[in-house]
């Protein structure tokens, strides 16, 4: 995997800062309320599963997946819940957690769905936030990091399924985006 990389943009040391002074932010925020963790299944398993252990809150899980890309690198529009939550979010403080904000589609498009089922708050976490590309307008309430307009892969993001498991994002050699 390592010889695709063109380029490591954010380190390994880089995210376990930046995740737990997120976990602090969210921590603070979130003292006393019902705090409720959704994850935008797949890409969000790495940052997530980091990220819990850094709120020091009792908190409950839940996860969805919907679809909005297939295997390409650019967004169809088209979004579709594969997998629903299993809780319900009623009166709950809900903090979705992404991997990253690109067109802002897919979230914009999860929010309108979540605030109908009456939920106290919805707020969003993101990982990465890559504000170039945005098409529909969404507000990131707490921001890992902002990115310019390139494709990466790394810490739960995928290209093709693949790259998930590596510990950075980073991005890979442009003859591996064309193959
Ligand atoms: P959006 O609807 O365009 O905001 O895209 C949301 C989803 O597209 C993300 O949750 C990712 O799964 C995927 N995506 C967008 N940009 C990238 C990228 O640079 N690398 C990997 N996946 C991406
Ligand atoms: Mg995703």
């Amino acid at each position: 995997m390592e010889k695709d990389i063109l380029k490591i943009l954010i380190s390994e040391e880089e995210i376990r800062q930046r995740v737990k002074e997120l976990g602090t932010e969210i921590t603070e925020d979130y003292k006393n309320r019902d705090l409720m963790i959704i994850g935008v299944l797949k890409g969000c398993m790495v940052f997530l599963s980091d990220l819990v252990r850094e709120i020091k809150l009792p908190l409950i899980m839940d996860f969805m997946v919907v679809s909005s890309y297939g295997s390409s690198t650019k967004s169809s529009g088209v979004v579709r819940i594969i997998k629903d939550l299993e809780q319900d979010i009623m009166d709950k403080d809900v903090l979705i957690i992404e991997d990253i904000v690109d067109s802002g589609l897919t979230l914009s498009y999860l929010i309108e769905i979540l605030k109908s089922r009456n939920p106290r708050s919805v707020k969003v976490c993101s990982l990465l936030d890559k504000p170039e590309r945005r098409k529909s307008s969404v507000s990131i309430d707490y921001t890992g990091y902002r990115i310019p307009n390139e494709f990466v892969v790394g810490y739960g993001l995928d290209f093709d399924e693949v790259y998930r498991n590596l510990p950075y994002v980073c991005v890979l050699k442009p003859e591996i985006y064309e193959k």
